[in-house]
C-alpha cells in the first residue's frame, strides 16, 4: 500500500518533536510532504526553527519546512514556555540548523499543495493551533474538500482543560480557527487529552530511549526528562503524556486506539469557558457527529511503536 501523504502542522514543543521524528522514521506508512510552522508552545521564529532541527536530528535536511502565521486568527498569542522552556526544545543542548527555511508561506503551501494533489489523497496533522489549517480554508474554500482527512491533537471532554480549567492549549489559543476547522465538513480524527495522558513517559519507557545509544534516543530522553517536570508537578503521575506523537501514532497503527464518532463543538464566546471541546460523548443531543473523538489507547503498544521506529533513525 502506498505511503499516506501528510503535511505536519506543528509547534515544536518537545512532544511535537517525537511526533514529527515518529513520522520521518516512517517512510513505508507516511510520505511528509511538508512541515508547517504555527505560533504556538513559543512564538514561529522558534517553532519554525525547532522544526528544522528536528527534521535535521532525524537525518532529513531535505525535508520541506514552511513558516506559517505568528498570531491566532483574531486574539493575542498565549504561548507555554513554562511546560516546553524558553527555547521550546528546552532540555539538551541543540545547535541552529543548517537546512533552509522555505520562501513561501505555509499557508500558501498547504493551498497549493491541496490544488495539486487528486481529492483525498493529503492529510492534515495539526500538532498546534489550527490557525494555519483555517487561514488557509478561509483564503481557498475550494481546497476544504479536497483533503482526505484531519488527524489532530487538541482538545478533551472527560480530562477538561489543561491551560484553563476548561480547555486544551492548542484549541484555546485560536478556537475560532478550531471552529472553522470542525465545522468544515472535513473527516476529522481527535486526539484529546483522553488519550494522550494515557501515554504516560514513565521510567521504563524513557530507559528504553536512552538504551538505544543513539543521537535520536538520547535527545527524546533528555526532552523528556525536561517536559515532564511540568505535568507531573501538576497531575502527580508518573511521566508526562507524549500528546503529539498519539496523531502519528494513529496513522501507522490505528487499532492503537479506539474511540466515538460525535458531535464537537468549539466554545468562541465565554470568557469562562472559552476553547473548550464540547464533545457530545454520550449523544444527548441531535447534533451531527462531526469528528472521531479518541478516548482510549494501548499505551504499551504505542511506545512499542515509538521505540522501534525511533530505533531507525
Ligand atoms: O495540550 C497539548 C498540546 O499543546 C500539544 O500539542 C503540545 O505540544 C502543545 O502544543
Ligand atoms: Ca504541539
Amino acid at each position: 500500500m502506498a505511503p499516506r501523504k501528510i503535511i505536519i502542522d506543528t509547534d515544536p514543543g518537545q512532544d511535537d518533536a517525537v511526533a514529527i521524528l515518529l513520522a520521518l522514521a516512517s517512510p513505508d506508512e507516511i510520505a511528509v510532504l511538508g512541515v508547517t510552522a504555527v505560533a504556538g508552545n513559543v512564538p514561529l521564529p522558534l517553532t519554525q526553527k525547532n522544526a528544522r532541527i528536528v527534521c535535521e536530528l532525524a537525518g532529513k535536511p531535505d525535508t520541506l519546512v514552511f513558516a506559517g502565521c505568528d498570531a491566532p486568527m483574531v486574539r493575542k498569542l498565549v504561548t507555554a514556555e513554562h511546560v516546553h522552556g524558553k527555547t521550546g526544545l528546552d532540555g539538551p543542548q541543540m545547535a541552529d540548523p543548517t537546512m533552509p527555511l522555505q520562501e513561501q508561506h505555509a499557508v500558501d503551501y498547504i493551498i497549493e499543495t491541496l490544488r495539486a494533489h487528486d481529492a483525498g489523497t493529503v492529510t492534515l496533522c495539526p500538532l498546534g493551533p489550527l490557525t494555519n489549517i483555517a487561514t488557509a480554508f478561509n483564503n481557498a474554500p475550494e481546497i476544504v474538500e479536497k483533503v482526505q482527512e484531519i488527524v489532530l491533537m487538541g482538545g478533551a471532554y472527560f480530562q477538561v482543560g489543561n491551560i484553563t480549567p476548561a480547555a486544551e492549549f492548542n484549541i484555546y489559543v485560536d478556537p475560532e480557527a478550531a471552529k472553522i476547522v470542525f465545522d468544515s465538513g472535513v473527516p476529522i480524527v481527535v486526539m484529546p487529552l483522553d488519550v494522550t495522558h494515557k501515554a504516560l513517559t514513565t521510567r521504563p519507557r524513557v530507559d528504553a530511549f536512552r538504551a538505544m545509544g543513539t543521537k535520536v534516543g538520547d535527545m527524546v530522553a533528555a526532552w523528556t526528562d525536561f517536559f515532564e517536570r511540568f505535568d507531573k508537578e501538576k497531575y502527580g503521575s508518573e511521566g508526562a503524556p507524549l500528546h503529539d506523537p498519539c496523531v502519528i501514532a494513529y496513522l501507522i497503527q490505528p487499532e492503537l486506539f479506539t474511540g466515538r464518532h460525535v458531535n464537537v463543538e468549539i466554545e468562541t464566546t465565554s470568557e469562562l469557558t472559552l476553547g473548550m471541546t464540547v464533545a457530545d460523548w454520550w449523544r444527548v443531543t441531535d447534533r451531527a457527529p462531526n469528528a472521531m473523538f479518541m478516548g482510549d489507547l494501548d499505551s504499551d503498544g504505542f511506545f512499542a511503536l515509538l521505540a522501534d521506529r525511533l530505533a531507525r533513525l
